[in-house]
Protein backbone atom coordinates (compact mmCIF):
# COMPACT_ATOMS: atom_id res chain seq x y z
CA UNK A 1 0.00 0.00 0.00
CA UNK A 2 0.92 3.51 -1.02
CA UNK A 3 2.17 5.75 2.22
CA UNK A 4 0.12 8.45 2.87
CA UNK A 5 1.35 11.84 2.50
CA UNK A 6 1.39 13.82 5.59
CA UNK A 7 -1.51 15.68 5.23
CA UNK A 8 -3.90 13.13 4.38
CA UNK A 9 -3.14 11.42 7.26
CA UNK A 10 -6.33 10.81 10.27
CA UNK A 11 -3.66 12.20 12.84
CA UNK A 12 -2.33 14.84 11.02
CA UNK A 13 -6.08 15.82 10.48
CA UNK A 14 -7.17 15.75 14.25
CA UNK A 15 -4.20 17.96 14.90
CA UNK A 16 -5.73 20.45 12.45
CA UNK A 17 -8.70 20.53 14.19
CA UNK A 18 -7.43 20.67 17.46
CA UNK A 19 -5.13 23.69 16.65
CA UNK A 20 -7.98 25.53 15.44
CA UNK A 21 -9.86 24.89 18.47
CA UNK A 22 -6.56 25.61 20.72
CA UNK A 23 -4.76 28.45 18.98
CA UNK A 24 -6.04 31.49 20.84
CA UNK A 25 -6.28 30.06 24.04
CA UNK A 26 -3.19 31.46 26.41
CA UNK A 27 -0.59 30.42 28.75
CA UNK A 28 -1.92 32.42 31.09
CA UNK A 29 -4.72 30.47 30.57
CA UNK A 30 -3.48 27.36 30.55
CA UNK A 31 -1.20 27.54 33.63
CA UNK A 32 -4.05 28.97 35.52
CA UNK A 33 -6.55 26.02 34.90
CA UNK A 34 -3.92 23.45 35.76
CA UNK A 35 -1.67 24.04 38.85
CA UNK A 36 0.34 20.62 38.24
CA UNK A 37 1.16 21.78 34.73
CA UNK A 38 4.84 22.47 35.13
CA UNK A 39 5.11 18.99 36.20
CA UNK A 40 3.24 17.02 33.74
CA UNK A 41 5.17 18.71 31.01
CA UNK A 42 9.14 18.60 32.39
CA UNK A 43 11.19 15.24 31.80
CA UNK A 44 13.79 15.47 34.28
CA UNK A 45 15.87 12.74 33.08
CA UNK A 46 18.66 12.44 35.58
CA UNK A 47 21.18 14.91 33.62
CA UNK A 48 18.88 17.23 31.65
CA UNK A 49 15.83 18.93 33.20
CA UNK A 50 13.71 19.72 29.98
CA UNK A 51 10.37 22.01 30.81
CA UNK A 52 8.46 22.27 27.99
CA UNK A 53 5.54 23.50 29.74
CA UNK A 54 5.80 27.15 28.54
CA UNK A 55 4.69 25.67 25.04
CA UNK A 56 0.98 26.44 23.20
CA UNK A 57 -0.26 22.91 23.97
CA UNK A 58 -2.60 20.90 26.31
CA UNK A 59 -2.50 16.89 27.27
CA UNK A 60 -4.76 16.82 23.60
CA UNK A 61 -2.20 18.33 21.81
CA UNK A 62 0.59 15.79 23.16
CA UNK A 63 -1.40 12.75 22.32
CA UNK A 64 -2.37 13.77 19.14
CA UNK A 65 1.72 14.80 18.43
CA UNK A 66 2.77 11.28 19.69
CA UNK A 67 -0.48 9.66 17.82
CA UNK A 68 1.47 11.81 14.46
CA UNK A 69 4.98 10.05 15.54
CA UNK A 70 3.19 6.68 15.76
CA UNK A 71 1.93 7.14 12.29
CA UNK A 72 4.97 8.19 10.62
CA UNK A 73 6.53 4.92 11.76
CA UNK A 74 8.83 6.39 14.33
CA UNK A 75 9.89 3.79 16.64
CA UNK A 76 10.76 1.33 13.53
CA UNK A 77 12.55 4.12 11.53
CA UNK A 78 14.31 4.53 15.04
CA UNK A 79 15.64 0.96 15.13
CA UNK A 80 16.66 1.34 11.26
CA UNK A 81 19.14 3.66 11.52
CA UNK A 82 20.80 1.75 14.71
CA UNK A 83 20.99 -1.52 12.86
CA UNK A 84 22.30 0.27 10.09
CA UNK A 85 20.11 0.32 6.93
CA UNK A 86 20.77 2.45 4.52
CA UNK A 87 18.85 4.75 5.32
CA UNK A 88 20.47 7.89 3.84
CA UNK A 89 18.60 6.69 0.49
CA UNK A 90 19.77 9.23 -2.36
CA UNK A 91 23.23 8.60 -1.27
CA UNK A 92 22.55 4.71 -0.88
CA UNK A 93 24.60 5.19 2.58
CA UNK A 94 23.95 3.44 6.31
CA UNK A 95 23.78 6.73 8.78
CA UNK A 96 25.44 5.59 11.61
CA UNK A 97 26.92 8.13 13.67
CA UNK A 98 25.52 6.25 16.83
CA UNK A 99 28.32 3.52 16.53
CA UNK A 100 31.45 6.11 17.02
CA UNK A 101 30.09 6.37 20.64
CA UNK A 102 28.20 3.45 21.24
CA UNK A 103 30.10 2.36 25.03
CA UNK A 104 28.15 -0.72 25.25
CA UNK A 105 30.11 -3.12 23.81
CA UNK A 106 27.57 -4.58 22.13
CA UNK A 107 28.78 -4.29 18.61
CA UNK A 108 27.05 -2.10 15.77
CA UNK A 109 26.50 -3.64 12.10
CA UNK A 110 26.28 -2.46 8.54
CA UNK A 111 25.18 -5.09 6.28
CA UNK A 112 26.27 -7.42 8.62
CA UNK A 113 29.63 -5.90 9.32
CA UNK A 114 30.32 -5.26 12.98
CA UNK A 115 31.33 -1.48 12.56
CA UNK A 116 33.10 -1.76 16.47
CA UNK A 117 36.57 -3.03 15.90
CA UNK A 118 37.09 -0.24 13.45
CA UNK A 119 35.89 2.74 15.22
CA UNK A 120 37.82 1.62 18.57
CA UNK A 121 40.76 0.93 16.82
CA UNK A 122 40.55 4.82 15.24
CA UNK A 123 39.87 6.32 18.56
CA UNK A 124 42.83 4.11 19.95
CA UNK A 125 45.26 5.68 17.06
CA UNK A 126 43.61 9.24 18.15
CA UNK A 127 44.57 8.52 21.86
CA UNK A 128 47.81 8.05 21.21
CA UNK A 129 48.13 10.66 18.81
CA UNK A 130 46.66 13.28 20.69
CA UNK A 131 48.95 12.19 23.74
CA UNK A 132 52.08 12.60 21.99
CA UNK A 133 51.08 16.64 21.04
CA UNK A 134 49.89 16.81 24.17
CA UNK A 135 53.12 15.90 26.39
CA UNK A 136 55.41 17.26 23.67
CA UNK A 137 56.65 13.73 22.66
CA UNK A 138 55.16 14.71 19.27
CA UNK A 139 57.98 17.04 17.54
CA UNK A 140 58.16 19.26 14.61
CA UNK A 141 60.84 18.85 11.56
CA UNK A 142 63.62 21.44 14.02
CA UNK A 143 62.84 19.37 16.90
CA UNK A 144 60.42 21.58 18.79
CA UNK A 145 57.14 20.47 20.38
CA UNK A 146 54.02 21.65 18.70
CA UNK A 147 51.99 24.47 20.50
CA UNK A 148 49.82 25.69 17.81
CA UNK A 149 47.17 23.00 16.13
CA UNK A 150 45.23 24.46 13.70
CA UNK A 151 42.43 22.65 12.03
CA UNK A 152 41.32 22.92 8.52
CA UNK A 153 38.16 22.07 7.35
CA UNK A 154 34.98 23.39 6.54
CA UNK A 155 30.69 22.62 7.27
CA UNK A 156 30.54 18.98 9.34
CA UNK A 157 34.50 18.98 9.75
CA UNK A 158 34.80 22.52 11.13
CA UNK A 159 31.56 23.26 12.60
CA UNK A 160 31.31 20.42 15.54
CA UNK A 161 34.81 20.45 16.51
CA UNK A 162 35.39 24.33 16.36
CA UNK A 163 32.35 24.52 18.06
CA UNK A 164 32.61 22.17 21.01
CA UNK A 165 36.59 23.43 21.68
CA UNK A 166 34.85 26.52 22.51
CA UNK A 167 32.30 24.70 24.83
CA UNK A 168 34.64 23.00 26.46
CA UNK A 169 37.53 25.57 26.75
CA UNK A 170 37.91 25.29 30.16
CA UNK A 171 38.80 21.58 30.56
CA UNK A 172 41.41 22.59 27.72
CA UNK A 173 45.24 22.05 27.89
CA UNK A 174 45.92 25.84 27.83
CA UNK A 175 49.52 25.71 26.48
CA UNK A 176 48.12 24.69 23.29
CA UNK A 177 46.19 26.88 21.17
CA UNK A 178 43.78 25.09 18.99
CA UNK A 179 42.42 26.80 16.27
CA UNK A 180 39.97 26.40 13.26
CA UNK A 181 40.49 27.81 9.33
CA UNK A 182 36.92 27.18 7.89
CA UNK A 183 36.87 30.12 4.90
CA UNK A 184 38.16 30.31 1.49
CA UNK A 185 38.87 34.10 1.82
CA UNK A 186 42.50 34.56 2.58
CA UNK A 187 41.98 36.47 5.36
CA UNK A 188 41.33 33.78 7.77
CA UNK A 189 44.08 31.64 7.11
CA UNK A 190 46.59 34.68 7.01
CA UNK A 191 45.09 35.72 10.34
CA UNK A 192 44.97 32.71 11.93
CA UNK A 193 48.74 32.16 11.06
CA UNK A 194 49.93 35.66 11.39
CA UNK A 195 51.26 35.14 15.41
CA UNK A 196 52.10 31.65 15.19
CA UNK A 197 55.41 29.75 14.49
CA UNK A 198 55.97 27.21 11.65
CA UNK A 199 58.43 25.56 14.00
CA UNK A 200 55.35 24.89 16.78
CA UNK A 201 52.04 24.31 14.71
CA UNK A 202 50.37 20.76 13.12
CA UNK A 203 48.18 21.32 10.37
CA UNK A 204 44.99 18.77 10.98
CA UNK A 205 43.33 18.67 7.45
CA UNK A 206 39.60 17.52 8.43
CA UNK A 207 37.63 16.36 5.06
CA UNK A 208 35.67 13.65 4.58
CA UNK A 209 36.08 14.09 0.98
CA UNK A 210 39.43 15.37 0.95
CA UNK A 211 38.03 17.39 -2.23
CA UNK A 212 36.18 20.35 -0.52
CA UNK A 213 37.09 23.85 -2.89
CA UNK A 214 37.96 25.74 0.36
CA UNK A 215 39.82 23.09 2.61
CA UNK A 216 41.90 22.12 -0.15
CA UNK A 217 42.78 25.30 -0.88
CA UNK A 218 43.78 26.20 2.44
CA UNK A 219 45.43 23.47 2.99
CA UNK A 220 48.08 23.79 0.22
CA UNK A 221 48.67 27.09 1.37
CA UNK A 222 49.29 26.07 4.46
CA UNK A 223 51.86 23.51 3.31
CA UNK A 224 53.32 26.16 1.62
CA UNK A 225 53.80 28.16 4.61
CA UNK A 226 55.15 25.39 5.98
CA UNK A 227 57.90 24.40 3.27
CA UNK A 228 58.64 28.55 3.35
CA UNK A 229 58.94 28.43 7.10
CA UNK A 230 60.69 25.64 7.56
CA UNK A 231 62.75 25.72 4.08
CA UNK A 232 62.26 22.14 3.62
CA UNK A 233 59.18 19.60 1.85
CA UNK A 234 60.53 16.98 4.02
CA UNK A 235 58.39 19.01 7.02
CA UNK A 236 55.08 18.21 5.35
CA UNK A 237 55.12 14.93 7.66
CA UNK A 238 55.82 16.42 10.35
CA UNK A 239 53.65 19.33 10.64
CA UNK A 240 50.22 17.71 9.02
CA UNK A 241 47.81 14.51 9.79
CA UNK A 242 44.51 14.56 8.02
CA UNK A 243 40.96 13.09 8.84
CA UNK A 244 39.28 11.34 6.14
CA UNK A 245 37.17 8.57 4.28
CA UNK A 246 39.33 8.88 1.30
CA UNK A 247 42.86 7.65 1.71
CA UNK A 248 44.09 8.19 -2.41
CA UNK A 249 43.74 11.80 -1.97
CA UNK A 250 45.34 11.95 1.42
CA UNK A 251 48.52 10.43 0.29
CA UNK A 252 48.70 12.40 -2.87
CA UNK A 253 48.66 15.51 -0.70
CA UNK A 254 51.70 13.92 1.16
CA UNK A 255 50.49 12.89 4.19
CA UNK A 256 51.76 9.40 5.49
CA UNK A 257 49.57 6.86 6.25
CA UNK A 258 49.63 6.71 9.93
CA UNK A 259 49.41 10.59 10.48
CA UNK A 260 45.45 9.70 9.02
CA UNK A 261 42.87 8.80 10.66
CA UNK A 262 40.10 7.28 9.05
CA UNK A 263 36.47 7.32 9.12
CA UNK A 264 33.42 5.88 7.03
CA UNK A 265 31.06 7.02 4.16
CA UNK A 266 28.02 5.90 7.12
CA UNK A 267 29.40 8.74 8.87
CA UNK A 268 27.39 12.20 7.75
CA UNK A 269 29.85 15.12 7.57
CA UNK A 270 26.97 17.13 10.19
CA UNK A 271 27.16 13.80 12.11
CA UNK A 272 30.73 13.59 12.38
CA UNK A 273 32.15 15.03 15.62
CA UNK A 274 32.62 11.89 17.57
CA UNK A 275 34.55 10.69 14.45
CA UNK A 276 38.08 11.32 13.64
CA UNK A 277 37.07 14.66 13.04
CA UNK A 278 37.23 15.26 16.44
CA UNK A 279 40.61 15.19 16.76
CA UNK A 280 41.61 18.36 16.96
CA UNK A 281 38.90 18.79 20.17
CA UNK A 282 40.75 15.39 21.70
CA UNK A 283 44.08 17.64 21.53
CA UNK A 284 42.76 20.10 23.28
CA UNK A 285 40.62 18.66 26.31
CA UNK A 286 42.53 14.71 26.58
CA UNK A 287 41.38 11.57 25.48
CA UNK A 288 39.54 11.16 29.05
CA UNK A 289 37.41 14.33 28.45
CA UNK A 290 36.60 13.08 24.74
CA UNK A 291 35.46 9.97 26.56
CA UNK A 292 33.25 11.68 28.54
CA UNK A 293 31.77 13.08 25.86
CA UNK A 294 30.78 10.24 23.91
CA UNK A 295 29.36 8.41 26.59
CA UNK A 296 27.39 11.69 26.85
CA UNK A 297 26.41 10.99 23.51
CA UNK A 298 25.82 7.69 23.78
CA UNK A 299 23.66 7.96 26.82
CA UNK A 300 20.64 10.18 25.26
CA UNK A 301 20.86 8.01 21.90
CA UNK A 302 19.94 4.85 24.36
CA UNK A 303 17.57 7.58 25.84
CA UNK A 304 15.96 8.30 22.09
CA UNK A 305 16.24 4.49 21.28
CA UNK A 306 14.14 3.25 24.40
CA UNK A 307 11.98 5.92 26.10
CA UNK A 308 8.67 5.99 25.04
CA UNK A 309 7.57 8.76 23.21
CA UNK A 310 5.83 10.66 25.86
CA UNK A 311 9.07 10.70 27.96
CA UNK A 312 11.63 11.49 25.21
CA UNK A 313 13.35 14.57 24.86
CA UNK A 314 14.62 14.63 21.06
CA UNK A 315 11.03 13.17 20.40
CA UNK A 316 9.09 15.91 22.36
CA UNK A 317 11.06 18.76 21.48
CA UNK A 318 11.00 17.88 17.52
CA UNK A 319 7.21 17.21 18.41
CA UNK A 320 6.81 20.75 19.45
CA UNK A 321 8.90 22.15 16.13
CA UNK A 322 6.58 20.34 14.03
CA UNK A 323 3.80 22.20 16.28
CA UNK A 324 4.76 25.52 15.66
CA UNK A 325 6.35 24.94 12.35
CA UNK A 326 3.21 23.14 10.75
CA UNK A 327 0.33 24.16 12.42
CA UNK A 328 1.32 28.07 14.10
CA UNK A 329 3.51 28.83 10.98
CA UNK A 330 6.22 30.08 12.75
CA UNK A 331 9.50 30.00 9.97
CA UNK A 332 12.47 30.29 12.22
CA UNK A 333 13.62 28.56 15.42
CA UNK A 334 15.45 30.31 17.85
CA UNK A 335 18.47 28.19 20.10
CA UNK A 336 19.55 30.41 22.61
CA UNK A 337 22.26 29.60 25.32
CA UNK A 338 22.93 31.17 28.73
CA UNK A 339 26.62 29.94 28.97
CA UNK A 340 29.19 32.14 27.19
CA UNK A 341 31.25 28.60 25.88
CA UNK A 342 28.29 27.49 24.04
CA UNK A 343 28.76 30.56 21.70
CA UNK A 344 29.00 28.66 18.81
CA UNK A 345 26.26 26.55 19.53
CA UNK A 346 23.55 27.84 17.42
CA UNK A 347 25.92 28.05 14.59
CA UNK A 348 27.01 24.61 14.98
CA UNK A 349 23.38 24.02 15.24
CA UNK A 350 22.30 25.77 12.03
CA UNK A 351 24.06 23.28 9.83
CA UNK A 352 23.03 19.95 11.47
CA UNK A 353 19.35 21.28 11.45
CA UNK A 354 19.32 23.15 8.17
CA UNK A 355 21.53 21.35 5.99
CA UNK A 356 19.36 17.79 7.35
CA UNK A 357 15.67 19.30 7.24
CA UNK A 358 15.86 21.89 4.28
CA UNK A 359 14.02 19.77 1.83
CA UNK A 360 11.27 20.70 -0.12
CA UNK A 361 10.48 16.66 -1.88
CA UNK A 362 9.23 13.62 0.25
CA UNK A 363 10.99 10.38 0.42
CA UNK A 364 8.78 9.82 -2.74
CA UNK A 365 10.32 12.35 -4.76
CA UNK A 366 6.99 14.72 -4.57
CA UNK A 367 7.16 18.11 -4.10
CA UNK A 368 5.74 18.57 -0.05
CA UNK A 369 2.82 21.04 0.40
CA UNK A 370 3.81 21.79 3.94
CA UNK A 371 6.55 23.28 5.54
CA UNK A 372 9.99 21.39 6.43
CA UNK A 373 13.14 22.74 8.19
CA UNK A 374 13.12 26.28 9.61
CA UNK A 375 15.60 28.44 9.74
CA UNK A 376 17.94 28.28 12.77
CA UNK A 377 18.95 31.04 14.86
CA UNK A 378 20.51 32.11 18.15
CA UNK A 379 22.62 34.14 20.37
CA UNK A 380 23.86 33.65 23.57
CA UNK A 381 21.93 35.27 26.68
CA UNK A 382 22.11 37.79 27.98
CA UNK A 383 23.89 39.72 24.82
CA UNK A 384 20.62 38.38 22.54
CA UNK A 385 18.99 40.43 24.45
CA UNK A 386 19.96 43.67 23.93
CA UNK A 387 19.87 42.28 20.34
CA UNK A 388 16.85 40.67 19.32
CA UNK A 389 14.80 40.22 21.92
CA UNK A 390 12.27 43.29 20.73
CA UNK A 391 11.40 41.30 18.24
CA UNK A 392 10.72 37.98 20.43
CA UNK A 393 9.05 39.86 22.69
CA UNK A 394 6.65 42.33 20.76
CA UNK A 395 7.42 41.78 16.71
CA UNK A 396 4.50 40.44 14.45
CA UNK A 397 6.14 36.66 14.33
CA UNK A 398 5.93 34.07 16.79
CA UNK A 399 9.67 32.21 17.18
CA UNK A 400 9.69 29.62 19.53
CA UNK A 401 13.25 29.40 21.42
CA UNK A 402 14.80 27.24 23.41
CA UNK A 403 16.96 28.41 26.47
CA UNK A 404 19.59 26.17 27.23
CA UNK A 405 21.25 27.27 31.05
CA UNK A 406 23.75 25.54 33.75
CA UNK A 407 22.85 26.31 37.76
CA UNK A 408 26.30 26.59 38.34
CA UNK A 409 29.28 28.47 36.27
CA UNK A 410 32.72 27.23 35.66
CA UNK A 411 33.75 30.40 36.41
CA UNK A 412 32.31 31.52 39.35
CA UNK A 413 32.78 35.63 40.22
CA UNK A 414 30.95 37.38 42.40
CA UNK A 415 27.30 36.88 41.06
CA UNK A 416 27.87 37.00 37.47
CA UNK A 417 26.03 33.68 37.06
CA UNK A 418 22.99 34.26 39.27
CA UNK A 419 22.40 37.80 37.37
CA UNK A 420 22.83 35.31 34.05
CA UNK A 421 20.63 32.82 35.15
CA UNK A 422 17.63 35.47 36.62
CA UNK A 423 17.92 36.62 33.34
CA UNK A 424 17.07 33.66 30.98
CA UNK A 425 14.35 32.66 33.45
CA UNK A 426 12.69 35.77 33.28
CA UNK A 427 12.88 35.56 29.11
CA UNK A 428 11.27 32.51 29.59
CA UNK A 429 8.40 33.88 31.83
CA UNK A 430 8.02 37.26 30.47
CA UNK A 431 7.60 35.65 26.85
CA UNK A 432 5.23 33.29 28.06
CA UNK A 433 3.08 35.61 30.32
CA UNK A 434 3.61 39.01 28.92
CA UNK A 435 2.28 41.88 30.44
CA UNK A 436 -1.05 43.44 29.95
CA UNK A 437 -2.86 46.33 30.05
CA UNK A 438 -4.52 46.34 34.06
CA UNK A 439 -0.72 45.39 35.10
CA UNK A 440 0.24 48.38 33.64
CA UNK A 441 -2.80 50.83 34.26
CA UNK A 442 -1.84 49.29 38.20
CA UNK A 443 1.44 50.47 37.95
CA UNK A 444 0.62 54.22 36.58
CA UNK A 445 1.90 53.88 32.90
CA UNK A 446 0.75 56.85 31.12
CA UNK A 447 -2.47 55.51 28.95
CA UNK A 448 -0.84 57.13 25.97
CA UNK A 449 2.12 54.70 26.56
CA UNK A 450 -0.03 51.54 27.76
CA UNK A 451 -0.13 49.97 23.69
CA UNK A 452 3.28 50.30 23.08
CA UNK A 453 4.64 48.62 26.58
CA UNK A 454 1.89 45.87 26.34
CA UNK A 455 3.14 42.48 26.02
CA UNK A 456 1.15 40.16 24.31
CA UNK A 457 3.05 37.20 25.89
CA UNK A 458 1.63 33.38 24.78
CA UNK A 459 5.23 32.88 23.04
CA UNK A 460 6.73 29.51 23.98
CA UNK A 461 9.95 28.62 24.50
CA UNK A 462 11.74 25.09 26.15
CA UNK A 463 14.36 25.45 29.02
CA UNK A 464 16.67 22.91 28.97
CA UNK A 465 19.14 22.96 32.06
CA UNK A 466 21.58 21.13 33.47
CA UNK A 467 24.01 20.84 36.39
CA UNK A 468 27.06 22.36 35.06
CA UNK A 469 28.56 22.44 31.19
CA UNK A 470 30.88 19.06 31.21
CA UNK A 471 31.99 17.06 28.13
CA UNK A 472 29.25 14.59 29.08
CA UNK A 473 26.76 17.01 29.22
CA UNK A 474 27.57 18.74 25.83
CA UNK A 475 27.48 14.79 24.33
CA UNK A 476 23.82 14.41 25.51
CA UNK A 477 22.94 17.84 24.43
CA UNK A 478 24.28 17.41 20.33
CA UNK A 479 22.82 14.03 20.76
CA UNK A 480 19.38 15.38 21.69
CA UNK A 481 19.65 17.86 18.51
CA UNK A 482 20.63 15.24 16.49
CA UNK A 483 17.65 13.12 17.27
CA UNK A 484 15.42 15.82 17.26
CA UNK A 485 16.33 16.30 14.02
CA UNK A 486 15.84 12.66 12.67
CA UNK A 487 12.47 12.75 14.29
CA UNK A 488 11.72 15.73 11.91
CA UNK A 489 12.64 14.20 8.74
CA UNK A 490 10.43 11.00 9.50
CA UNK A 491 7.71 13.20 10.35
CA UNK A 492 8.01 15.32 7.41
CA UNK A 493 8.99 12.58 5.45
CA UNK A 494 12.59 13.96 3.79
CA UNK A 495 15.80 12.40 3.71
CA UNK A 496 17.42 14.28 6.68
CA UNK A 497 21.37 12.86 5.38
CA UNK A 498 21.92 14.16 1.90
CA UNK A 499 22.65 17.25 1.07
CA UNK A 500 22.33 17.97 -2.87
CA UNK A 501 21.57 21.72 -2.12
CA UNK A 502 24.90 22.84 -1.73
CA UNK A 503 25.69 20.81 -5.39
CA UNK A 504 24.63 23.25 -7.82
CA UNK A 505 26.98 26.37 -6.29
CA UNK A 506 29.76 24.59 -6.05
CA UNK A 507 29.56 23.74 -10.12
CA UNK A 508 29.09 27.63 -10.84
CA UNK A 509 31.43 28.15 -9.09
CA UNK A 510 34.25 26.19 -10.62
CA UNK A 511 32.84 27.91 -14.32
CA UNK A 512 32.81 31.62 -12.52
CA UNK A 513 36.60 30.75 -11.35
CA UNK A 514 37.91 30.20 -14.84
CA UNK A 515 35.61 33.95 -15.98
CA UNK A 516 37.10 35.35 -13.70
CA UNK A 517 40.75 34.92 -14.82
CA UNK A 518 41.80 38.45 -16.59
CA UNK A 519 42.69 36.09 -19.65
CA UNK A 520 39.56 34.45 -20.12
CA UNK A 521 38.79 34.77 -23.83
CA UNK A 522 35.60 33.01 -24.13
CA UNK A 523 32.38 34.43 -23.73
CA UNK A 524 30.32 35.24 -19.88
CA UNK A 525 27.15 32.78 -20.95
CA UNK A 526 25.46 33.96 -17.70
CA UNK A 527 22.19 36.19 -17.75
CA UNK A 528 23.13 39.90 -17.33
CA UNK A 529 23.33 40.53 -13.80
CA UNK A 530 25.97 37.27 -13.46
CA UNK A 531 27.82 38.72 -16.52
CA UNK A 532 28.09 41.86 -15.25
CA UNK A 533 29.08 41.20 -11.76
CA UNK A 534 32.10 39.25 -13.44
CA UNK A 535 33.10 41.74 -15.21
CA UNK A 536 33.17 44.27 -12.31
CA UNK A 537 35.24 41.88 -10.28
CA UNK A 538 37.68 41.05 -12.95
CA UNK A 539 38.09 44.45 -13.80
CA UNK A 540 38.67 46.03 -10.55
CA UNK A 541 41.47 43.39 -9.11
O1 LIG B 1 28.44 21.87 2.68
C1 LIG B 1 28.44 20.62 2.10
C2 LIG B 1 29.33 19.64 2.81
O2 LIG B 1 29.33 18.48 2.04
C3 LIG B 1 28.91 19.35 4.24
O3 LIG B 1 27.87 18.45 4.34
C4 LIG B 1 30.20 18.88 4.81
O4 LIG B 1 30.15 18.88 6.20
C5 LIG B 1 31.14 19.89 4.23
O5 LIG B 1 30.67 20.10 2.91
C6 LIG B 1 32.59 19.51 4.21
O6 LIG B 1 32.84 18.35 3.48
P1 LIG B 1 34.21 17.59 3.61
O7 LIG B 1 34.34 17.09 4.98
O8 LIG B 1 34.12 16.46 2.61
O9 LIG B 1 35.31 18.54 3.25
Amino acid sequence: MAKRRLRELKEWKSLRKHYNKIRDVTLRELFDNDPQRADLFTIDEGDIYFDYSKNRITPTTMRLLIGLAGARGLKDEIERMFRGYRINKTEDRAVLHVALRNRSGIPMTVEGVDVMPRVLSVLDKMKNFSESVRDGTWKGHTGRPIRNVINIGIGGSDLGPCMATEALRFYAKRELNVRFVSNVDDTHLVETLGDLDPEETLFIVASKTFTTQETMTNAESARKWIIRGLSSEKAVPRHFAALSSNAEAVARFGISPENMFEFWDWVGGRYSLTSAIGLSLMISIGYNNFISMLEGFHQMDLHFRNEPFERNIPVIMALMGVWYNNFFGAGTYAVLPYEQYLARFPAYLQQVDMESSGKCVDRSGLSVNYDTGPVIWGEPGTNGQHAFFQLLHQGTRLVPADFIGFARSLNSTGDHHRKLIANMIAQTEALAFGKDEKQLKAEGVPVHQIPYRTFPGNRPSNTILAKELTPFILGKLIAMYEHKIFTQGVIWDIFSFDQWGVELGKVLAQKILSELDPDYKGELMHHGSTARLIRFCRNNR
